[in-house]
């Protein structure tokens, strides 16, 4: 199976990268900006055909969730219509995609772990755009799932964990939000997953009933915890007091609570999800060296 990754050069993407030879089946084909941009139908379809695309993973987003709320129509650009591009691009190949979507597009008033069925209410412009993407993925007839995920960190890119090593190591003390809740997934479990579920040993199929899963790593914790065990496994000394939301303000408002249920993901392609300070510990050990 061919297997085009979009977005190729961002923390799924590259985590990807760095795994796909592990998986003998898979010829993956790694595109990012300015080579391959998901918002030129023309120049997606052309490659798509041309190159003999059978899959394809979708990396690319547009992920600044506070630049978002300034540049809402560059966000909708990237996270619907060019998910939509991709998914009309697949439909004339009879191609399958992997499309990944986010936590925020829930609310964050609930206190149990969202399920698929819950329904969905975006509270920024990022959530909301996300959000127009999965349906154009869920109704675009093709053979598709859209994952859901949460708090993505990588040794790659810029992300929470690699803030607050640099923080840390600069800061005495570091004031972090202890009042919203989720769960820390690394990137390198949920790009292992996207290929697992690609090579389709002993799961479900990909089908066109366009099926929606939710992923992050195991266990609950706050921005506040997370930062602590980043401090720890990392070695900083550095103190890290709780605040609250309302002590750091910023443009776009977050879900207080996006703990994601992943019973389904689990059950349909019998996976295993390593505890999140587990990951952490990896990622840091690798990061360091
Ligand atoms: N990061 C998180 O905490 C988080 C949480 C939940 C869900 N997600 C979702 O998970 C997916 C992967 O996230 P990530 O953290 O790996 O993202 P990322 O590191 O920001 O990578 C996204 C990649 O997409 C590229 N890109 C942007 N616009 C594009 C376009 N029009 N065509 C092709 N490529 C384009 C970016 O290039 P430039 O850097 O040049 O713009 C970047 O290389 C995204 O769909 C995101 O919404 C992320």
């Amino acid at each position: 199976m061919k297997v085009l990754i979009t977005g190729s050069n961002g923390q799924l993407g590259s985590e990807i990268k760095e795994l796909a030879s592990d998986y003998k089946n898979l010829e993956c084909v790694f595109k990012d900006l300015p080579e391959l941009d998901i918002c030129d139908a023309e120049v997606l379809n052309t490659f798509i055909i041309d190159q003999h695309i059978n899959a394809v993973i979708n990396c690319a987003g547009y992920t600044a969730v506070d630049k978002a709320e300034e540049e809402a129509l560059i966000a909708q650009k990237v996270n619907s219509e060019g998910v939509l591009n991709l998914a009309n691009a697949l439909k004339k190949v009879d191609g399958k995609l992997i499309h990944i979507s986010t936590d925020y597009v829930f609310d964050g008033n609930h206190s149990q772990p969202y399920k698929e069925s819950d329904p969905v209410s975006p509270i920024g412009v990022y959530g909301q755009t996300k959000r127009a993407g999965e349906l154009a993925v869920l109704n675009g007839s093709i053979d598709a799932i859209v994952i859901r995920t949460s708090w993505l960190y990588s040794s790659y890119g810029n992300n929470f964990v690699k803030t607050m090593l640099r923080l840390g190591n600069e800061k005495e003390n570091l004031g972090v939000i202890f009042d919203q809740v989720g769960t820390p997934t690394y990137a390198r479990d949920l790009a292992k997953t996207c290929l697992e579920i690609l090579t389709g040993v002993n799961s479900v199929k990909i089908s066109k009933n366009g099926n929606l899963y939710h992923y992050s790593n195991e266990g609950v914790a706050s921005w506040y915890d997370f930062a602590i065990s980043i401090m720890e496994l990392g070695g900083v000394n550095c103190k890290v007091k709780p605040i609250q939301t309302k002590d750091y303000p910023t443009l776009a408002k977050r879900p207080q609570y996006s703990v994601l249920n992943k019973s389904k993901i689990k059950t349909d392609f019998k996976i295993e999800i390593p505890y999140w300070r587990d990951s952490l510990k990896d990622c840091i050990k690798k990061i360091k060296n």
